[in-house]
């Protein structure tokens, strides 16, 4: 007993010393953080670094104040739209709505020296139902002492047995003062002086209203380019921090993401970041690059909570000679990033819905590889993706947005640690750079709070029926092997004319495909045809007049020497991408009215028309009955038959044809 209590005063001490040192150290020199109810039903939080005003008890903010600038919002805007929280739902098969999540009620969750919680919340109420999205909401605001931002969160959750929604989008908005801010930066690459609203105003539409020619910028260089916010959308897996500068104060507004759990569809899934406005956005859910496919329905009164973020706005600010300023911010975002990153996640939340790490648990392996046509030994899966989802299929997750995801990469030798889960059902799912199809883990993976799950060795068999014939890409889940045009001189954005490896960026590539196969559609020469040279990236319809558009078949042409009699060939083909789209595939005879195989119809990702390399991915293994082949030249037709508007199309990832499995000492080619 003695020694019991003995250890746990030792712990206490430990603690309370440790939390001294850490509080102490990092904010002896700022002053504590204040937090005021002003009488026009405002709220204010100041940690003598930013001073940030709410409106009560809505919980938009109104106001950011920032070394020594007033707002660093857009103050024409109206005060409830400067930075906000907001939904996009709809009642099955009714109209889609926006919810900008307001508040009903103001409440301190926590408050000392160190630290402010507040919250803005809203229980839901029968009577809105036709206003309000059926959840309660419960949006989080902290500041802490000696912090250049705030942190933001929020809880949405349902009860058993509330109605049916869907619920496509979640995300935070913020627009900074337009006549500060024209520098925005995305990545280390993508970053640039920016067009302005007024500009896009001005401008004229391409085909569709985010894209639009900049014909009368009011910044000259900026003459003659395409703007459109889906050439800034990024992966999940990159979006960690983004956000814009001001060259004449030498400040930076940003949004850090320390985390992926909280974000719909994986690692892999894309998204808007900053856009002209200026806008600085956090995306958690939303159809794009998905559409529908994304599991956005609540339905059957089930209950569900899921706590979005916390995200970081992160400011900063550089003093010195401007020019430099813009790379100097940058550099600190991203270091401020890293600091986010390593303190993930947070132990300063009030909400009992956000585990802190000692709550959470771990599931470390080694994944391997078997695939006898490959190699004979397991090979091991260097740099695999490995995830922590919703239990499903495998692959599932890419269309989950309901669920946590916790997803890390292997090393070399495919060893695995997912760390700081919280505790749930799940499956484990892992894709391999490099190899086809999507493994899972058979057993549901189950996480208590401090569990440590050591699954040993894991083997992913991927599909695989006999040796390989020939191949087409390689197996990485995007397009960007293939042939990406270039754009029309007089439809560019400058910025992707010097990242080569971003070309599919640019606005109009979908047109290109009619004007570099002017009188046939493509055909692919297996032991010719290079794919970065004579495939194009998307299988798009052909133009046949003004807004007009036709069916594209593509051939790929091959050489059996003698279809072998044993058994079955196999045509592997793995999609990047599909929209509104259907690919029929004849082998040799393009006669016969039923296609030899069609996916029927699939995709409504949007990827061709918002830039996208890739969309969903999607395996398909044909079985080829060897009546269909014979000696000496074959032709494979791929035909994309839902062909009426520029948009439709399939994105390969990469082609694969096996023999039969008896082929594998006598190849053929
Ligand atoms: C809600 O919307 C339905 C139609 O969707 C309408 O019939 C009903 O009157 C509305 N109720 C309220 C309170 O506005
Ligand atoms: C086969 O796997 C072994 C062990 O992982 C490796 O050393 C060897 O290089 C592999 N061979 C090929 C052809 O990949
Ligand atoms: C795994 O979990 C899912 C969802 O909770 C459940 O439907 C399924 O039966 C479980 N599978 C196994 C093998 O326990
Ligand atoms: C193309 O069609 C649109 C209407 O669909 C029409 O306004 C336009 O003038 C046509 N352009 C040409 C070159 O025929
Ligand atoms: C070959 O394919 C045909 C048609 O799909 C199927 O009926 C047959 O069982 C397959 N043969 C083998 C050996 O897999």
């Amino acid at each position: 007993m003695v020694a019991a209590a003995a250890w746990r005063l030792f712990l206490f001490f430990l603690v309370t010393a440790y939390n001294l040192e850490c509080t102490e150290s990092a904010n002896r020199f700022h002053p504590a953080v204040k937090l005021f109810r002003k009488t026009n039903g405002k709220v204010v939080m100041d940690n003598g670094i930013v001073r940030i005003t709410f409106l009560r008890p809505a919980g938009d903010v109104t106001e950011i104040q920032y070394n020594g600038v007033e707002n660093v919002l857009e103050t024409h805007n109206g005060e409830c739209n400067r930075a906000y929280w907001d939904v996009v739902w709809n009642r099955p098969g009714e109209h889609i709505r926006l919810d900008r999540l307001r508040g009903t009620k103001f409440s301190i969750v926590g408050k000392d020296k160190n630290q402010i919680e507040i919250s803005f919340s809203r229980k839901w109420q029968h009577s809105a139902w036709n206003s309000t999205v059926p959840l309660n909401v419960d949006k989080r605001y902290i500041l802490r002492r000696g912090s250049a931002g705030f942190y933001t969160y929020t809880i949405l959750e349902r009860p058993e047995g509330w109605p049916d929604f869907e619920m496509d989008q979640v995300r935070i908005v913020l627009k900074p003062d337009s006549e500060m801010f024209h520098f925005m930066a995305i990545s280390n690459k993508i970053q640039r002086v920016m067009p302005t609203a007024e500009d896009r105003k001005l401008g004229r539409q391409l085909a569709y209203s985010e894209a639009v020619l900049l014909t009368h910028p009011g910044n000259p260089a900026l003459k003659g380019e395409v703007d459109d916010k889906y050439e800034y959308s990024i992966e999940n897996r990159d979006d960690k921090v983004h956000g814009w500068m001001s060259k004449k104060l030498g400040v930076g507004m940003w949004v850090i993401s320390p985390s992926d759990e909280y974000v719909a569809g994986g690692p892999l899934k894309q998204d808007l970041t900053s856009h002209v406005g200026p806008i600085l956005l956090s995306m958690f859910t939303s159809t794009h690059y998905t559409g529908k496919d994304l599991n956005t329905r609540y339905r059957d009164g089930k209950p569900w909570r899921k706590v979005y973020g916390p995200v970081f706005v992160y400011l900063n600010s550089v003093s010195g000679r401007p020019r430099r300023s813009y790379r100097k911010l940058w550099r600190d975002a991203k270091s401020q990033m890293k600091k986010e990153v390593r303190k993930w996640p947070y132990g300063f939340l009030q909400s009992e819905h956000f585990p802190c790490a000692d709550q959470r648990g771990s599931v470390a392996g080694q994944l391997l590889v078997g695939d006898k046509y490959v190699n004979q030994t397991l090979m091991t899966a260097n740099n695999a993706y490995v995830g922590l989802a919703a239990p499903g299929k495998a692959g599932s997750w890419q269309t989950d947005a309901k669920g946590y995801q916790f997803w890390t990469r292997a090393n070399e030798e495919g060893y695995f640690l997912i760390k700081n889960v919280r505790p749930g059902n799940y499956n484990l799912y892992a894709f391999v750079p490099g190899i086809i199809g999507d493994y899972k883990f058979e057993a549901n993976i189950t996480i208590k709070p401090g569990s440590e799950t050591d699954l040993g060795a894991i083997v992913y068999h991927p599909p695989r029926n006999g040796p390989t014939l020939w191949e087409i890409g390689v197996p990485d889940r995007t397009a960007s092997e293939f042939f990406v045009p270039d754009p029309k001189p007089f439809l560019t954005n400058k910025l992707y004319t010097h990242i080569l490896s971003d070309k599919f960026r640019q606005y109009g590539l979908w047109d290109r495909y009619t004007e570099l196969y002017p009188h046939h559609d493509l055909v692919y020469r297996i032991g010719s045809s290079k794919c970065h040279e004579d495939w194009f990236f998307a299988h798009v319809p052909r133009k046949t007049g003004n807004k007009t558009y036709t069916a594209a078949t593509w051939q790929i042409v091959f050489k059996l020497r003698k279809p072998s009699f044993a058994g079955n060939y196999t045509l592997h083909l793995a999609l990047a991408s599909a929209h509104a789209s259907e690919l029929q595939v004849h082998f040799n005879d393009k006669s016969v009215k039923k296609p030899h195989f069609s996916t029927g119809l699939i995709g409504k990702d949007n990827a061709v028309a918002r830039h996208g390399i890739h969309g969903l991915y999607r395996l398909y293994s044909i079985p080829v009955p060897r009546q269909l082949l014979r000696r000496g030249s074959n032709r494979i037709y791929l035909t994309q038959s839902r062909s009426n508007d520029a948009f439709r199309g399939i994105m390969y990832d990469y082609v694969r044809f096996e023999g039969p499995r008896e082929l594998l000492v006598d190849r053929e080619g």
